[in-house]
């Protein structure tokens, strides 16, 4: 490398400094990714927390004859006074219309959420290791989120605090839950999750959203202008360093080899540069310049001193 060209020196150069600045394009294109991540996740999530809010308020929805296998209900309501078409109504609590949207919302569309605690009723809302860890965390340390990566996975979780309207399912037993909802809750999953008071952390929203490849994003990003562009700044660099810096240095290398072979009255071209001038190239001319006119004045000393010895 030490005896290498400056020019081939500058090449490097440049190719470490590309690297370099796709070194740092790429962290921030992950950390835009993230911040993007973070963004989405929240906002999928005031829309559970909202969804939620609005069928705590109702005391849960009621479907007309129709629920899902799949899902069920809490509880049916006949409608015996109607005679003459009889109808049937399922009662959907918030935890269980949320199971139901979530089972829409596919991962391959974008996102997967679902509600968990570690007081489960239902059996699906067990949280997993995520979850588990993330629920600690949230409650330890009165977090408003947490998100971390599994895999490919983005993972994000914030917290459901009880509200007052939640205490109808979730209060105590004696005092805040009520007849027919006790009796109906009781049966159904004993007395679990019951007894919480309003501002306790109930559970967390856990949001899941595939992370796309940062190469696949690269690759979207980058247009066929970026190969112009940075073509471009090559042929810029390339014809700096060739013309500017190596070229004169050539030039000059040549004149002082003229001069240290007795060739005094070379011309290094120094009409042309300014006194004052900043180019550190046309500076080091400038000096071989003086450097070649007092050999010259020694010279002819030396050639008078011949003549008249
Ligand atoms: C109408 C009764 C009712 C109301 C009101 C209600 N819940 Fe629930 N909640 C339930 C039932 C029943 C389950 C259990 C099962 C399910 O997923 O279907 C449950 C489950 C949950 C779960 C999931 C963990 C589990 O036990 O399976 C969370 C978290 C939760 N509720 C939070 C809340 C919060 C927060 C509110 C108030 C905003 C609220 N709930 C209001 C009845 C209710």
């Amino acid at each position: 490398m030490k005896n290498q060209s400056l020019f081939a020196k500058m090449l490097c150069l440049l190719f470490v400094m590309i690297v370099l600045s796709m070194v740092s394009y790429t962290l921030v294109l992950q950390k835009v990714q993230n911040e993007f991540l973070l963004r989405q996740a929240k906002s999928v999530s005031r829309q559970i927390i909202l969804t939620r809010q609005w069928i705590s308020g109702l005391g849960g929805v009621w479907s007309k004859d129709v629920y899902t296998k799949e899902h069920g209900f809490l509880t049916t309501y006949k409608n015996a006074s109607d005679t003459e078409q009889s109808s049937e109504f399922y009662l959907h609590n918030p935890a269980l219309a949320t199971r139901e949207i979530s089972s829409l919302a596919d991962i391959k569309y974008g996102y997967n959420f679902r509600v968990v605690s570690d007081q489960f009723r239902e059996p699906k809302n067990k949280p997993d290791a995520f979850e588990n860890e993330a629920l600690n965390r949230i409650r330890n340390q009165k977090l408003d989120y947490t998100d971390g990566f599994d895999g490919e996975l983005y993972r994000y979780a914030e917290p459901l605090y009880v509200k007052k309207a939640c205490m109808k399912c979730h209060g105590d037993l004696n005092k805040d839950v009520k007849e027919p909802m006790k009796s109906i809750l009781l049966d159904k999953y004993g007395t679990r999750a019951f007894g919480y008071e309003v501002g306790d952390v109930r559970g967390i929203i856990s949001i899941q959203i595939p992370r796309d490849s940062l190469l696949r994003i690269l690759t979207s990003v980058f247009t066929w202008w970026n190969f112009i562009i940075a073509a471009v700044s090559v042929f810029l660099f390339y014809f700096f360093t060739r013309f500017v810096i190596a070229g004169p240095l050539v030039r000059l290398t040549e004149a002082a080899t003229q001069l240290s072979r007795g060739e005094i009255d070379t011309d290094l071209g120094t009409e042309s540069i300014q006194e004052n001038t900043k180019n550190e190239i046309a500076q080091l001319t400038m000096a071989f310049e003086r450097l070649r006119k007092s050999f010259q004045i020694m010279h002819n000393k030396i050639s008078r001193i011949r003549k008249k010895g």
